[in-house]
């Protein structure tokens, strides 16, 4: 159990249930929610400096504060190496600001549509993510991407645009486990003058490293997600044309921030220091390896896949196929400390809030180094909780102890 030190004083002494619940999170459950991570010990070391202490407004370059130089240097250290992992040289700016993909997202909507536009993307259904479609802001139209049964329906997609003319596609996802082909999408955006919007917050380590399309030089912007597997602090990144430059920048600074959240960004250098294109890979190559087993193994003992696998750190199960709806395949799971999440899938008719999917996310089980017969075992626990039989507990606690006891909410 950790006990920080300065929670000690009595005034302080509640939040200790805080640091034990985080401490019991990490040790005790077998975390398999979609983003899940474990933020690298170098990040968590540099996100626990005093960034707040430095007020800091504007873009780098045109402070309102005098003083900012630290903020600047990391500011400059991160998005250096955002440049350096896509092979970067021109034609394209990058801002660490965004507090989150989210934020980034709609950075970019502020600043390249207008009222009465279209866009096209991912279904919610289909693993869109909620601003793609939800988050849209009044005015615009989404209309979903045509489907077939190994994913994005490229041809049908293509005579859509065609027709219809959208100001913008919008390709990313977050229960999609295929890789998104974005050099055949950049391609079809290109016929209509169309704009390509690449969310690659789940997918980042694979498009550095080549094991997915690059969405670079075919997208116009480009969001990140510094939180999920590229393991680093809470925050977003955003990669835009230069062209763009003017209106994003605006609509960064003043439009959806005042201050940056200068502790992550001094986090964010720390992170994009230690990627390089040669770890990254090696990162990618693993995460994939290990999702790709397990969905074997998932596969053999009887769960159903969407997508029958997955290119990806995520798998769907069609958890509806074996009776259940995703809330209650996540609420049995979670009784036997394995953490996962509901969600739909292609032509759900149950609720988001219910779902008839259950999606898990193996980056956790990567970093902590699984091994392929402990993934095996796991799949197999999985497959007997989710068809309502009585797993061996002991299996479980035995991978607790093998992989998840010795992490440490302490660096
Ligand atoms: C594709 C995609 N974009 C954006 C986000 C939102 O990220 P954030 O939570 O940083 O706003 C998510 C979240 O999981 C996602 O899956």
């Amino acid at each position: 159990m950790f006990v920080l030190k300065r929670f000690q004083a009595s005034r302080l002494e509640r939040l200790n249930t805080v640091v034990s619940g985080v401490h019991r999170h990490l040790t005790q459950y077998i975390n398999l929610v979609g983003s899940a991570t474990l933020p690298l010990p170098e990040v968590c070391e540099a996100i626990s400096l005093p960034g707040s202490a430095i007020r800091t407004e504007g873009h780098l370059g045109s402070r309102f504060f005098p003083g900012t130089k630290p903020i600047d240097d990391a500011e400059l250290i991160a998005m250096e190496g955002v440049k350096r992992l896509f092979e970067i040289f021109d034609g394209y700016q990058v801002s660490v600001q965004p507090h989150s993909a989210t934020q980034a997202n709609h950075i970019v909507w502020n600043s390249l549509l207008d009222q009465g536009d279209k866009v096209l993307g991912l279904s919610l259904n289909d693993g869109g993510h909620l601003s793609h479609t939800l988050g849209l802001p009044k005015g615009i139209t989404f209309l979903p991407f045509p489907m077939g049964d190994s994913g994005i329906a490229y041809s049908e997609l293509k005579k859509m645009v065609i027709e219809t003319k959208p100001k913008m596609l919008v390709a990313g996802a977050t229960s999609y486990t295929l890789a998104i082909d974005y050099v055949r999408l950049a391609s079809i955006a290109k016929i209509t003058n169309s704009y390509l919007h690449a969310d690659i917050a789940h997918t980042a380590p694979y498009v550095f490293s080549g094991q997915h399309p690059n969405v670079i030089p075919g997208a116009d912007t480009i969001t990140l997600d510094t939180g999920k597997n590229l393991r680093g602090p809470k925050g977003g990144v955003l990669v835009y044309r230069t062209n763009h430059e003017k209106k994003i920048k605006r609509s960064i600074f003043p439009l959806v921030q005042s201050s940056l959240n200068q502790s992550a960004i001094i986090a964010k250098a720390c992170l994009f220091e230690y990627w390089d294109r040669t770890n990254i890979k090696d990162h990618a190559i693993e995460l994939i390896r290990t999702s790709k087993y397990f969905a074997e193994y998932l596969k053999t003992y009887g769960v159903p896949l969407i997508f029958e696998g997955t290119d990806t750190h995520l798998i769907l199960m069609d958890v509806g196929k074996l009776g259940l709806s995703g809330k209650e395949a996540e609420e049995r799971l979670e009784k036997y400390n394995i953490l996962s999440n509901r969600n739909t899938i292609p032509g759900d008719s149950r609720p988001a809030w219910i779902g008839s999917g259950l999606r898990i996310g193996t980056t956790v089980l990567t970093i902590l180094g699984y091994s392929n017969e402990d993934l095996r075992v796991l799949a197999r626990i999985i497959s007997e909780i989710l068809n309502l039989n009585t797993p061996p507990k002991n299996c479980i606690e035995l991978l607790l102890k093998k992989y998840h006891s010795s992490v440490s909410v302490l660096v």
